[in-house]
């Protein structure tokens, strides 16, 4: 593919963020180039997030990229808590009146807004990773990346810094204009995918004394499972009986059918994080997703709020082109944070409700239980989660 050294919008940044953004602006007609560090096998096997909010699978099939969701996707209505030996069903479909969340991995995701890119001609270069940002406060900045060692540039109109936690976009911005947020929590997940039926419909969240599990699907043959562990931790640590053992003793209940067991094709350590920067903007550079705020996986938000970022950002990009305005883009991040500030607050709610803390006392424990009961046992409770679990109103 020949490069080009000038597009309207750089996309640093071929995860859910930058692809969702390329691909948006593409159906307005306003070209874009997304640049991304690994390669496209790499980025298309990625295992992570599972479940889309409404707003989410409505966003995607509007952009026309229902059509994986239609034939794989499993819609779901209600969640299970499982604690005291006994299963609390929040059906938040009947709470929230009709609203529902669908359990379609990331990685399908990712998968289809390539393939919608590549079949439109967009330009999404991989094994292409950014360097660099200069001059983000005129009215041209520069992107400088790498192709095999050698440098390159490319001038734009806007940034959009899609790069994820790890990214360079962020650290592009003066650190005496930023503030951040962090928390690191004192625990981790052991993520399991196995080949095995789901043993429950709904994902199933375990709140054990002796540690957090989750049940959680990939397919109807297909188990997304994960456990409580230490934050440094390895996977070798854990053998198959090892898992099937503490998944067992804090999954199931007196009420339900056991977990089934299968073979496990693999396992990874995931960190607990909660951080936010703000402002998520500077000049021309714009971040979205990973790239200015992480959330403990609990809640299942991370890939969530990148899209309520990106359709926010989309917009004021499409208002910049099209209207010469840029009253959205200068409240880019205010309408985003409002939004983000709640999604944090319950991401870091649930996941101190339900994982055991080293060291934690029995008047902690007795509190937790308190909030579970509350959760699960009152209107009030089921409600708050159900909004939460299937989705904000977002900003734009
Ligand atoms: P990313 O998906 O991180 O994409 C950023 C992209 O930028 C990457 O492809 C990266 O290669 C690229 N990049 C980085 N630096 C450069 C550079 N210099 N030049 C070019 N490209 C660059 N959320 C849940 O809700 N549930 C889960 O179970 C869950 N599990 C997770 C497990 C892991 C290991 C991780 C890391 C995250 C998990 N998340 C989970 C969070 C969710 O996956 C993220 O919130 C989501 O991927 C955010 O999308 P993004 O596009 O903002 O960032
Ligand atoms: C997942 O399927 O990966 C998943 C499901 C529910 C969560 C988090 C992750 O809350």
């Amino acid at each position: 593919m020949t490069r080009t050294d000038r597009t309207q919008v750089a996309i640093v940044g071929g995860g859910p963020a930058g692809l969702l953004l390329s691909h948006l602006l593409h159906l307005e007609g306003i070209e874009s180039v997304v640049l991304e560090h690994r390669s496209q096998d790499h980025v298309q096997s990625r295992l992570r997030a599972g479940v889309l909010e409404q707003g989410t699978v409505d966003t995607l099939r509007d952009a026309g990229l229902g059509a994986g969701m239609a034939a794989r996707g499993m819609p779901q209505t209600a969640i299970d808590f499982r604690f005291g030996r006994r299963s609390h069903l929040i059906d938040f479909t009947h709470e929230t009146g009709g609203r529902q969340v669908m359990v379609y991995p990331q990685h399908e995701v990712v998968t289809d807004l390539i393939r919608a890119r590549l079949e439109a001609g967009g330009q999404v270069w991989f094994d292409t990773p950014v360097t660099q940002l200069d001059d983000l406060t005129t009215s041209r900045p520069v992107v400088h990346y790498e192709v095999d060692g050698e440098p390159h540039q490319l001038r734009c109109d806007i940034v959009a810094g899609c790069d994820g936690f790890r990214g360079l976009s962020r650290e592009a911005m003066p650190a005496d204009a930023r503030t951040s947020y962090d928390r690191i929590y004192p625990f981790a997940w052991l993520g399991i995918l196995a080949e095995v039926p789901p043993a429950a419909p709904t994902v199933t969240w375990g709140c054990h004394e002796s540690g957090f599990a989750m049940l959680s699907f990939r397919s109807s043959t297909v188990s997304r499972l994960y456990l409580q562990c230490a934050p440094d931790d390895k996977p070798e640590n854990w053998s198959d009986d090892r898992i099937w053992h503490t998944l067992h003793e804090r999954l199931d209940v007196d009420d339900m059918p056991p977990l089934i067991e299968g073979r496990i094709t693999q396992k990874g350590v995931t960190g607990m994080r909660s951080f936010l920067s703000e402002p998520m903007q500077h000049g021309r550079l714009f971040l979205a997703g990973d790239a200015a705020h992480i959330v403990p996986p609990t809640g299942a938000k991370g890939l969530n709020a990148a899209v309520a970022d990106i359709r926010v950002l989309s917009r004021g990009i499409l208002d910049f082109y099209r209207r010469a305005s840029t009253d959205v883009l200068d409240q880019y991040s205010a309408l985003c944070l409002e939004r983000m500030w709640l999604v944090q607050r319950f991401s870091a709610g649930l996941c101190t409700m339900v994982h055991q803390f080293p060291g934690q006392g029995a008047f902690e424990r007795r509190l937790q239980r308190a909030d579970l009961d509350t959760l699960t046992g009152t209107h009030a409770g089921r409600l708050a989660f159900s909004e939460n679990f299937t989705g904000l109103p977002y900003a734009i």
